[in-house]
């Protein structure tokens, strides 16, 4: 699946817990069937809680292109004028449904009974998901509907059709083919009846008789007449269960974790995500349990508990089809191996998501092993790093949750779709205690000194219009405020507390090298001989170094960063989006070394300073504690040959390859 043009990652700080209270987004079912009932309902549906995500937003567009009046959404309201069974209209055009699953495979039997013909679109996720598991059943109906040579869409609809009613065996447990076919057998000529090989959502049954229209429900079977009329009714919209899951499990792995989801939608179909968890020990409470319009709501509170490893029942998958992603996340956390079979379609889903969530924990460290129809999980620690989401909504949201017990950050490409589901994300984890900085990217530029990383790092950073931070300054300045407080350089916890309220800026402006500290200019008290030996004794402090990397961090401010240091790549920022190591032979460092001198009105031997940089490159990269040396994933450039504007020009060119900048 290629990258979202607009690349949006998530950059999740480790560590930390959930706290407090919140609410998330309306139910994306519930707000799918709420319009599609809504518009061939008769009379006016008042919807509230609706969710604003970009999914049930296409399927609102859908109905408008076919003539029905809506209004809203505006704050979770919305309001639509129901046409009756047989009063859409053609759209002028296709109905692109975006990347939503659920709005093609209901629509596809919605509409294969109208009059008119009609054309099914998505993006490139949602072309390559299977149809044929709605439109072979449909076709057995009566209807005529085009797929691609794959079963894909686009699904070219030809209206006039009389369908006929079947009963049918579903092959697979979906909602999606269960409600398509209902939809369709209120257009078909008498009884329709599925029969579920295992129980799923069943929303789609209880709107329909909220709404007044006759379904039966016999066991596995459901069974509808055509013939009737839908009524207008207002529909409250719980919460979302699918997204409250990425804080059940959040707030479960993290230690310290008391947090209190509001308005859950609990449909005894959809709760298999907590009946999982508390199998694997969680403490999850259901309070203050009622009933809104037809369907069970509650509060849930979450603490934190000691998860252990589980095989997952087989029965509870579909009842947790789409909270996999985030419990995979909570076996990577639990003790001992958590085993998931019977869960295939998994791999048809927004992305195939265990392949996409087995290469995403593997990259974390973590041990997990795809099966055909499912995942073995063996429990451990989480490490900082790198995944892409593959676009998938639901992926990138477990990630972000998996930030909250891991040993670094985790850097999570592709993040763009978690609007489809959970619009605001980013802001609801932060009120409850995930730091998730969005979208801001950093360039990190290490090197020994003398390969011309300060003045390549200031021209990059001032062509970008970024950010600039001289972390080997920040060492320097501690120092030195450190002096004008009167605190000792061995007062480690006074030092730590310092680093963190001190108001540190770097102008990016090359020709001075400026440095702020409160406002005033300190560029040449920090290069003193005393801020530099103050600079190696507040260095080898741990909770110096802990503090100093926290502030390092806070400099990751839009639109974007370019770090200059000896560890940036490795250590501080180990998910930059583009890192370089600069080098230059020592023998050019040394005479770009005597020249600076020179220019000071120092007058150096060669030789000296040849042998000094030589002994300083093998301290350095020979160091216990962040030693010199590239990332793993760091471009090398040798500027030995180079002068700064060819040096400035290899960097950008190398810069290029990892962002469109
Ligand atoms: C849905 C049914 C499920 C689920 C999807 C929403 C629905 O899909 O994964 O997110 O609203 O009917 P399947 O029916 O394909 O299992």
């Amino acid at each position: 699946m290629p990258s979202n043009p607009a690349n949006v990652c998530f950059h999740v700080r480790p560590g930390g817990a959930l706290k407090g209270r919140l609410r998330v987004p309306g139910d994306k079912s519930i707000s799918h069937r709420s319009i599609m009932l809504g518009a061939i309902a008769e009379g006016v549906t008042r919807i509230s809680g609706f969710l604003e995500g970009e999914d049930s937003l296409a399927t609102l567009n859908a109905f408008r292109a076919m003539g029905v009046a809506i209004e809203g959404p505006e704050a979770g309201k919305v309001t639509v004028q129901g046409v009756g069974l047989h009063g859409l209209k053609a759209p002028s055009g296709p109905l692109d449904l975006g990347n939503s699953g659920t709005s093609m495979r209901l629509l596809s039997g919605l509409l294969a009974g109208q009059q008119f013909d009609v054309e099914l679109i998505g993006d490139y996720s949602l072309m390559g998901r299977p149809m044929r598991r709605v439109t072979e059943p449909l076709a057995a109906m009566g209807a005529q509907i085009g797929t691609t040579p794959q079963g894909t869409a686009p699904l070219r609809i030809t209206g006039g059709r009389g369908l006929k009613a079947i009963d049918y065996p579903m092959p697979v447990a979906s909602a999606q083919v269960k409600s398509c076919l209902l939809l369709a057998g209120l257009y078909a000529d008498g009884r329709t009846c599925v029969t579920e090989p295992a129980p799923t959502r069943d929303h789609t049954e209880r709107m329909l008789q909220g709404m007044g229209y006759a379904v039966d429900v016999n066991g596995a079977t459901r069974c509808l007449e055509s013939g009737g009329n839908l009524h207008a009714v207002n529909i409250d919209v719980p919460a979302d269960i699918s997204s409250a899951a990425f804080f059940l499990v959040g707030a479960s792995i993290a230690p310290g974790s008391d947090l209190l989801l509001e308005h859950v939608g609990i449909n005894p179909t959809r709760t298999g995500v907590i009946k999982i968890l508390r199998l694997m020990g969680a403490d999850i409470e259901l309070l203050n349990g009622r009933e809104i319009g037809g369907e069970p709501v509650a509060d849930l509170r979450v603490r934190s508990a000691k998860l252990h490893g589980i095989d997952i029942p087989l029965e509870q998958v579909p009842l947790a089809i789409d909270e996999f992603p985030a419990l995979f996340i909570a076996a990577a956390c639990a003790e001992g191996r958590t085993i998931l079979t019977g869960a295939e379609e998994l791999r048809v889903k927004e992305s195939d998501r265990i392949q996409v969530m087995a290469d995403g924990l593997r990259a974390l460290g973590v041990k997990a092993e795809a099966t055909p129809d499912g995942m073995i999980i063996d429990g451990g620690s989480i490490g900082g790093g790198h995944v892409d989401s593959q676009g998938d909504h639901r992926i990138a949201m477990s990630f972000a949750m998996a930030a909250l017990r891991a040993a670094g950050p985790i850097r999570i490409d592709d993040c763009a779709n978690v609007d489809t589901s959970f619009p605001g994300f980013v802001q609801h984890a932060a009120t409850v205690g995930l730091g998730i900085d969005h979208g801001v990217p950093v360039i990190t530029i290490d090197g020994p000194s003398g390969s011309g990383k300060g003045t390549v790092s200031r021209l990059v950073a001032q062509q970008l219009g970024f950010h600039f931070l001289d972390s080997g300054a920040l060492y320097r300045i501690l120092a030195l405020a450190a002096h004008q407080r009167d605190i000792g350089l061995d007062d480690e916890a006074a030092l730590a507390d310092l680093c963190r309220s001190l108001d540190i800026r770097f102008p990016a402006a090359v020709e001075q090298e400026q440095v702020l500290l409160e406002g005033q200019d300190v560029s040449d008290q920090i290069r003193s001989e005393a801020a530099g030996a103050g600079a190696s004794r507040v260095a080898a402090l741990p909770k110096v170094r802990q503090a100093l990397l926290e502030r390092q961090r806070d400099f990751r401010i839009a639109p974007g960063l370019v770090a200059d240091g000896r560890d940036m790549g490795t250590v501080v920022f180990p998910d930059a989006e583009a890192k370089i190591f600069l080098t230059a032979s020592a023998e050019e460092r040394a005479k770009r070394r005597c020249k600076q001198l020179k220019e000071k009105g120092m007058d150096l031997v060669y030789s000296d300073v040849l042998a000094d940089i030589a002994a300083r490159d093998e301290r350095d990269s020979s160091r216990a504690v962040a030693p010199l040396r590239p990332a793993a994933d760091a471009e090398l450039l040798d500027t030995t040959n180079l002068d700064i504007e060819a040096a400035v020009a290899a960097a950008r060119r190398l810069i290029k390859k990892y962002l469109n900048r």
